[in-house]
């Protein structure tokens, strides 16, 4: 069955895939979403439906997704679109188009997860220079942060430096992704992740040993991992553990399945999507909790670092943490470089992430209008660019919310319940069961057949309709928008993400149309 592509790509070492996928997973999620979402939900309160959300949602369409990644790619389909296809037959002409959704939904998350990548790199270098030293409260660090975050804002930092440092990182994302696969992505990750989690190891050392303060160290942790069962009725909770599965283990995104499409048919894909999803959990919970939420619990108490966490995602690992080292004992430069050691850190799991975000479209350009590499990562890198700038520019309006709620929060479970009925009910769960058993290094556990089938997408249902009623309604209709003066930036950036959508399914349409056998079939 399988049809090679002359354009078709490989991982070229096991390796080297393994990294790849962990780079793609282990990202800004892990280390600035994750000890956030902890904090503001109790700490371990969090963890309970943090784990089971782990074991029903995300392992199983982990797998899912290396399945239908690995089986598209052998029918010449690198992307959602054609794999949709390929999974339910020809017949089913509409199965493509919901392949949309594995195209715009890491489309938008790349416009701005990128940008938030480029404050990273910006940071690591604030912090060799020391720029932000000398700034060692709360608010002064905020101010500075939206300094550099307002282009128009130039009290810390001019708006120049802003998007020179968006251009940098920009430049340096595309250029990866023109080197393909083998040259590009697994090489950055052949190269990151080893320094990622070397970085992670000393800041984790630097942490559990450092002296207390307002709390000690181990009050963080305790902090993390002391389980409150009676949190298991709160729907927040739940809907806010469920929502970070999906984000750190990019699943319901279309990527997974677009590097999963690099294997062979005979290639292992139980055991290493397993040994991803425990890669990524390993980063996030072990090396990501024991670095921001014990740091910040150790000089600014539990009380104090959860109220900074109610501030998002960035005021932790960037305001609370950028105090931190600050206060850190001994000489200011070692300060300086454990700041280094962190926010490179970040530089780096945001870069294999970001990647990973604009392979499906390239790889969309590649297969199906048979561009080469070069133009297709050129393409995407322009659009992405077009896109990014707006949030460079309306950065304070409400722009990156309203994307990354659609995209990066409500669309990943979208997509999921879409993927998941289309294998286990209409490809069907025994060939997918076999399917990803196939060359399979371990047998899958038998329960997961059945999870797989019904407990799995009866989870994504009650979410989708709990979520739909209790956020995405009211969000709709912006009830929850605090600033006015924010609501025309959010409708333009709601017409951008549907005239995106409207985009991809016009392209899916123009490209089925050239093929020869079924120009008239859509
Ligand atoms: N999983 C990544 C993280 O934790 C984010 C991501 C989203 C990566 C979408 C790829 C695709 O930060």
């Amino acid at each position: 069955m399988s049809v090679e592509s002359p354009s078709k790509e490989r991982w070229a070492t096991r390796i080297g895939l393994v990294l790849a996928m962990a780079g793609n997973a282990v990202g800004l999620g892990n280390f600035l979403r994750f000890p956030v979402q902890a904090a503001q939900n109790g700490g371990g309160t969090f963890m309970i439906p943090y784990f089971i959300s782990f074991l029903l949602l995300g392992i199983p369409l982990m797998w899912i997704e290396w399945g239908i990644g690995r089986y598209g790619g052998n029918a010449g389909h690198c992307s959602a679109p054609g794999m949709f296809e390929a999974l339910t037959g020809r017949r089913k002409h509409w199965a493509k188009y919901l392949g949309a959704l594995g195209l715009v939904i890491p489309m938008i998350v790349f416009t701005y997860y990128t940008y938030v990548v480029s404050w990273m790199l910006a940071m690591s270098f604030f912090s060799l220079t020391g720029s932000f030293f000398g700034l060692g409260e709360v608010d002064a660090m905020r101010g500075f942060l939206a300094s550099y975050q307002n282009i128009s804002d130039s009290s810390f930092v001019s708006g120049g430096v802003t998007i020179g440092f968006f251009l940098v990182t920009f430049c340096f994302i595309a250029f990866v992704l023109s080197r393909g696969v083998s040259g590009g992505i697994e090489k950055l990750a052949l190269y990151g992740m080893p320094i990622l989690f070397v970085f992670a190891f000393l800041l984790m050392a630097r942490v559990l040993t450092l002296p207390p303060a307002v709390a000690s160290p181990a009050d963080g942790l305790n902090f993390i991992w002391n389980p409150d069962w009676g949190a298991l009725g709160n729907a927040r909770v739940w809907l806010a553990a469920a929502g970070q599965m999906f984000f750190t283990l990019s699943v319901g995104m279309g990527t997974i399945h677009c590097y999963a499409a690099y294997l062979r048919e005979k290639d292992d894909i139980a055991l290493t999507g397993l040994s991803t999803a425990a890669t990524n959990e390993f980063a996030e919970v072990v090396l990501g909790g024991t670095i921001a939420i014990p740091a910040a619990v150790v000089f600014f108490g539990v009380a104090g670092a959860t109220a900074i966490a109610q501030g998002g995602s960035f005021d932790l690992g960037i305001v609370a943490m950028g105090v931190v080292f600050q206060k850190l004992p001994g000489p200011q430069i070692l300060g300086q470089l454990a700041a280094f050691l962190w926010f490179f850190l970040l530089f780096i799991a945001g870069a294999t992430s970001s990647v990973a975000q604009a392979s499906p479209t390239i790889a969309f350009l590649q297969d199906e209008f048979g561009w080469r590499r070069k133009r297709a990562a050129t393409a995407v890198a322009a659009v992405g660019f077009g896109l990014a700038i707006f949030h460079v520019l309306f950065f304070r309006m409400g722009v990156l919310d309203e994307w990354d709620y659609w995209a990066g929060t409500f669309g990943l479970v979208v997509f999921a319940a879409v993927e998941i009925v289309l294998f286990s009910f209409i490809f069907g769960i025994d060939n997918g069961w076999k399917q990803l058993h196939e060359g399979a290094d371990i047998r899958i556990p038998a329960p997961y057949k059945p999870i797989m089938k019904w407990v799995t997408p009866a989870f994504l249902a009650i979410l989708l309709g709990w979520w739909g009623v209790t956020e995405a309604w009211p969000a709709l209709l912006m009830e929850n928008v605090t600033d006015p003066a924010t609501i025309p930036y959010r409708w333009v950036s709601r017409i951008l993400m549907v005239a995106l959508v409207l985009g991809c399914l016009w392209m899916i349409r123009a490209a089925w149309r050239r093929r020869p056998d079924e120009g008239s079939s859509t």
